[in-house]
């Protein structure tokens, strides 16, 4: 089978990892002088090289890495059953354990890693990611490293981008990897996603770009009114985004990119944001929040422009 893009032009050393992060800075000067690292928290959105940094640190350490997702593998004893095998086997190299989505760890399996982190720290290193810090329990947070990895800024995307493009020699606009730079919303593995499913014979067909969700046309039907086509927007943005990050990217929309909403209107606005964000933690249908959500936006915009 074909590899992905997202895997072939996955960053394999520190220079290839973009974006700029001081603690990223730091860590690669303790790998590389001290050949050691500490255990770690990787915390950022999806897409951000979270993965990509545990392997580079695992590249340049030439350690032996094993990678558990924490949301496969839910019960702690299946982990703590792994990790024993791991640190008990193999070589004499530095050893890492990378474990994906501790966020979905309840707090209880939460603790049993903390001790699995202490009982284990002389004969491995712990790299946990996170898309959520406020999940993961101060016990593990001050027996960690943490480092936060913002959200890609566009011209980010688009030089990772543009390393995917001239390396596969691919026929695109330069306007058009600007909208897909903008549709990727700092997220690179979709961005590198979208571009190849887009390819024909090494040419991107941009009227791919037509069909992925766009949280900003989202918001603009719902300021004309028009519900059922922000509907459909929105079935296309949850194709790549999951529910909670879709309110995080309306958040980031509205304060940034729509001058057409008077300010009044846009803390109010907020303020539902917040609450629906919290609904979403406790929903069982989280599509029903989301539907409600976009109801009550499009009530919120009318009667802001009739206040005008
Ligand atoms: N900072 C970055 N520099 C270079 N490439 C990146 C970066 N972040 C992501 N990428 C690209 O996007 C792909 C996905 O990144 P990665 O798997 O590291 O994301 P992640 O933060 O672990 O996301 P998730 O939370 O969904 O697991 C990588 O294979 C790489 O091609
Ligand atoms: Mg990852």
């Amino acid at each position: 089978m074909k590899e992905l893009l997202v895997e072939k032009y996955r960053p394999k050393k520190f220079e290839d990892w973009v974006g700029n992060n001081k603690d990223v800075e730091i860590l690669k000067d303790m790998v590389r002088k001290e050949k050691n690292i500490p255990h770690l928290l990787l915390v950022g959105s999806p897409g951000t090289g979270k993965t990509s940094l545990a392997y580079i640190i695992k590249n340049e350490l030439d350690a032996e890495m094993m990678e558990i997702n924490a949301s496969d593998d839910r019960g702690i004893d299946v982990i703590r059953g792994k990790v024993k095998f791991f640190v008990k086997t193999g070589g004499v190299k530095f050893k890492i354990l990378l474990l994906d989505e501790a966020d979905m760890l309840t707090e209880e399996s939460q603790h049993a890693l903390r001790r699995m982190m202490e009982k284990y720290s002389q004969s491995c290193r712990f790299i946990l990611t996170a898309n959520y810090e406020n999940k993961i329990i101060d016990a593990i947070k001050s027996r960690v490293k943490v480092i936060r990895l913002e959200r890609l800024t566009k011209e980010n995307i688009k030089t990772i981008l543009k390393r995917v493009i001239d390396g596969e020699g691919i026929l695109i606009d330069s306007n058009v990897i600007d909208r897909l730079a903008e549709l990727a919303n700092g997220d690179a593995r979709k961005a590198i996603n979208i571009l190849e499913s887009g390819l024909v014979d090494k040419k991107f067909d941009s009227s791919t770009l037509e069909k992925v969700g766009d949280v900003g046309k989202m918001l603009n039907f719902l300021l004309e009114g028009r519900f059922e086509d922000s509907l459909r927007e929105l079935d296309l943005i949850l194709q790549t985004t999951n529910e909670r990050e879709v309110i995080n990217l309306i958040f980031n929309s509205l304060l940034l990119n729509t001058p057409q909403i008077n300010n009044k209107i846009k803390y109010v606005v907020g303020v539902k944001l917040a609450e629906y964000e919290d609904r979403l933690t406790r929903s069982a249908y989280p599509y029903i929040q989301l539907y409600s959500l976009l109801v009550e936006l499009m009530y919120l915009f009318r009667k802001g422009s009739e206040q005008k």
